[in-house]
This record gives structure tokens, C-alpha cells and sequence, in this order.
């Protein structure tokens, strides 16, 4: 199939929030409840949670289209991590480094490459814009997820918190070296 990626407009932001709608749940593990799940979706995947991000110049989102359908997205976040657990786990990798903070494909899509597609093109976008790492933090149960991304070249560097509906879950912290002589 021919998935084509591209930096998303403002224009988007409505079909960015339907599809995080759809997906984002399939990132969840069990404990996170339809509720809480609805509830991290209000706050930060809205269309004006979208909207904000799409004027934000620290930040980059890429959309995968099929036959004119959204099936994907990315966001790229450009400025160093808060986090001291994400900042230790990098400080040995080459800097800077941007974090791939939502890669979302359609579930239809899945299997077919698309997200190999998205992937491409968040480190040809990370490279563009000087980065040297790109990282990323994924549930622990999110088993297809961690596959996609271990056969896209990620590997584990740590551990961090994230909270979804009052739980604190233990993601991993995966990373990336852009570029060959930095692994
Ligand atoms: C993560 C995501 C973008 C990957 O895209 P995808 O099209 O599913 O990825 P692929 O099919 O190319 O790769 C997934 C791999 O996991 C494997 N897999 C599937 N289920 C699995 C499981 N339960 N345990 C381990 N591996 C699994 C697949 O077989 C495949 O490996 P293969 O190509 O060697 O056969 C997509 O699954 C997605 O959007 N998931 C929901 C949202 C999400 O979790 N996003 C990530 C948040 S960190």
C-alpha cells in the first residue's frame, strides 16, 4: 500500500484528535479504565490539545495518509527532557536528542508497514533538524509496540514514570543514535 508522510497543518487537528482518540486506548494497559483513558484524551489529545502543538515550533507532527485517509501520527518533541530518570538515561547518548512522544497507526494499518513508513520519516525529521538520538517511552505491557520499535533499532536505556488516570506506570525509555558511528 502507499502511505505518504507529511508535516501536519492546522487543518489537521480534527482528524489528529479523532485517530489519538481511537488509538491511544490500544497503548493502555489493563488498569487504565475506559474513563481514564477518556479522560487523558480531553486533556491532551484534543483538537485544541492538537492545535496547540501544530503552533508550537519545539514540536513536530507528521501525518500518514492512505488514499487521503489519516492512518497515522507522530509528534516530535525538540527541547531537552524534564525528567531527571529521561535525562540520566540519555546522558551518555550523543546529543541533542529529540523524543518521539506519540507514534499512533490506525488499526487497520497495522502490519502493513505504515508505521514503518511514519517511523522513517520521524528520524529523517530528527536528522534535519540536528538531533543525534531519538528516544521514546513505552508501557511495559505494550508488547507489539516494544517489537515495532526494538525491529526499528531502539533499544532499552532506563526507566520512567508516566501517569494515566492516578496510576504511575514504569514505561521503558528506548533510544535511537542517528547516526552509524554514534552506536
Ligand atoms: C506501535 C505501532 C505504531 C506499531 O505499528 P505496527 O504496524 O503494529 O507495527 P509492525 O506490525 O510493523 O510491528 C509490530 C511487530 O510486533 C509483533 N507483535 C504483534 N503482537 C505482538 C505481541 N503481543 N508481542 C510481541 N510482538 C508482537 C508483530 O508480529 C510485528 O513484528 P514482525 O513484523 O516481526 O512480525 C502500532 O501497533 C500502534 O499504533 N499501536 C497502538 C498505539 C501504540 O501502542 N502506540 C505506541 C505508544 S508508545
Amino acid at each position: 500500500m502507499t502511505v505518504s508522510v507529511t508535516s501536519a497543518t492546522p487543518t489537521d487537528a480534527p482528524e489528529l484528535a479523532d485517530l489519538a482518540a481511537l488509538t491511544f486506548p490500544l497503548a493502555c494497559p489493563p488498569e487504565v479504565t475506559a474513563a481514564d483513558s477518556a479522560a487523558f484524551v480531553a486533556d491532551h489529545l484534543s483538537e485544541d490539545a492538537f492545535a496547540r502543538y501544530l503552533a508550537d515550533d519545539s514540536k513536530k507532527i507528521l501525518a500518514a495518509r492512505q488514499d487521503g485517509n489519516l492512518i497515522g501520527y507522530a509528534l516530535l518533541v525538540f527541547f531537552a527532557p524534564s525528567d531527571p530518570e529521561v535525562a540520566e538515561a540519555l546522558r551518555h547518548l550523543p546529543a541533542p536528542a529529540a523524543e518521539l512522544s506519540k507514534c499512533y497507526v490506525h488499526p487497520g494499518a497495522h502490519g502493513t508497514g505504515a508505521a514503518a513508513s511514519l517511523m522513517q520519516a520521524a528520524v529523517d525529521t530528527a536528522v534535519a533538524s540536528g538531533c543525534r538520538t531519538l528516544w521514546l517511552g513505552v508501557n511495559d505491557l505494550n508488547l507489539r509496540a516494544q517489537s515495532f520499535y526494538r525491529k526499528s533499532g531502539f533499544t532499552e536505556i532506563g526507566r520512567r514514570n508516566f501517569t494515566v488516570g492516578g496510576h504511575v506506570f514504569r514505561d521503558f525509555i528506548l533510544a535511537l543514535p542517528l547516526f552509524p558511528g554514534d552506536e
